[in-house]
């Protein structure tokens, strides 16, 4: 009896070659498409194209909901940003679908899980150490790394077994696409020092195309997570979703990042990540008004651990476990309006509210009303500086050893 084998499956060349070798091999490859919401169009082709080039079985699975509440908010819960720039849209959907062909290998009874990464990258970082953490068992075909096939021959061989390929000539980026980014790469990319070419734009217009109004909208976030714009709530895919259109419109999520990849080497990525953009800002915003100054200047390094665990493939480290659980005791807080304006590529925010506010206008005002205690002040400087006082007794300071001569001008 043929071996299972359950194949992330995307529909792209590397995918599709994998099915094709898999068979070969003597496997019976069973591929998974997961939907984290890429263009339907594309998961529908990725269906008819696992059938037709001998997947024995195929899984369509709608992970949308699931990959919004776990993985998206989480992240946004964290303000994450790989190197402060990158909203890791590819890498938080790694985690889910190993999840899911963990899930789909049970259900078929196949003792072999496989990927198409390639040897260079990140994702296939990512499939591994999650397949691990969540089924040790299981044993891991890398298809590209064990039958390193190169684009070109890949091309050849697909046209001799009949793939049926939608990767034209024009075309020879890597794309990566779900609802929390668009990620490109290769092609001219490769050239750091080049403009990224306007084609490998999808979802947001170029500046000069946006419109001449600036648009305001209204975001609502409860306990950290985003769930009206402009007072209509929403299904957390569904905001997400109006969101990158609406942001991509007015130009904004364009990120053009020089990354430096787990496997060692640098590498350009461009980007097109609306929703995250305009959600982390005023979420971030938000934290502003709400929290302590000493949560304030804390969190960001947990953000950044936060950020490196999801990037490296970390995504079940008992470590991410504990961040959530103290990046969820600080949102508690963090409920309330956040106004932003869109315009000319950038979003930014105008105005904030939340009935957990801890603006004290009494105490900041330099108006009439002002309850700020200001003979409190000469007592705390006293103390606030003691400690060089004390130092500038005993050693003085090299700042005024130098005996300068001031003119007098009048
Ligand atoms: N560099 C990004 C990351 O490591 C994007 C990877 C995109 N993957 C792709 N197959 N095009 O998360």
């Amino acid at each position: 009896m043929k071996e299972k084998v359950v194949l992330a499956y995307s529909g792209g060349l590397d995918t599709s070659l994998a099915v094709k070798k898999l068979s070969e091999e003597g496997f019976e490859p069973i591929a998974l498409i997961v939907d984290l919401g890429q263009p339907p169009g594309e998961i529908d082709e990725a269906v008819e194209k696992a059938d037709k080039i001998g997947a024995a079985k195929t899984y369509r699975l709608d992970a949308k909901e699931e990959f919004t509440k776990n993985f998206i908010f989480p992240s946004l819960k964290a303000n994450a940003k790989y190197e402060q720039a990158y909203p890791l849209s590819t890498a938080i959907g790694r985690p889910l679908i190993s999840k899911l062909m963990v899930r789909v290998a049970k259900q078929e009874g196949a003792d072999w899980v496989a990927h198409g990464c390639t040897a260079k990258g990140n994702d296939q970082v990512r499939f591994e150490t999650s397949l691990k953490a969540l089924a040790p068992e299981l044993g891991i075909i890398a298809t590209a790394r064990k039958w390193k096939i190169s684009r070109t021959e890949g091309l050849a061989y697909a046209l001799e077994c009949g793939i049926p390929l939608s990767i034209k000539k024009e075309n020879p980026y890597s794309i990566d696409e779900n609802l929390w980014g668009r990620s490109i790469e290769c092609g001219v990319l490769e050239n750091p020092a080049i403009k990224p070419p306007s084609d490998v734009y999808k979802w947001t217009k170029a500046v000069k195309d946006t419109p001449d109004e600036p648009k305001e909208i209204s975001i609502y976030f409860e306990e950290g997570i985003p769930k009206s714009i402009d007072g209509k709530e929403m299904h957390p895919v569904e905001l997400i979703a109006t969101l990158n259109k609406l942001a991509g419109d007015y130009g904004i999520g364009r990120i053009d990042h020089l990354e430096n990849r787990l496997v060692g080497i640098k590498s350009r990525e461009v980007y097109e990540c609306p929703a995250a953009e305009v959600l982390i800002k005023a979420h971030k915003d938000l934290e502003e008004l709400v929290l302590t100054r000493e949560l304030l200047h804390f969190k960001p390094l947990v953000e950044q651990k936060f950020s490196e665990l999801s990037y490296y493939g970390l995504w079940f480290d008992p470590l991410m476990q504990a961040i959530n659980a103290f990046v969820d005791s600080t949102q508690r807080w963090v409920t309330g309006t956040v106004i932003m304006e869109l315009y000319k590529g950038q979003a930014k925010v105008i105005g904030r509210e939340s009935k957990n506010s801890l603006y004290a206008a009494e105490m900041a005002t330099y108006e009439e009303g002002d309850l700020f205690d200001h003979s409190a002040a000469s007592g705390f400087l006293k103390i606030w500086s003691l400690p060089l006082e004390i130092f500038a007794r005993i050693h003085g300071n090299d700042e005024n050893k130098e005996e300068v001569v001031c003119q007098v001008l009048r």
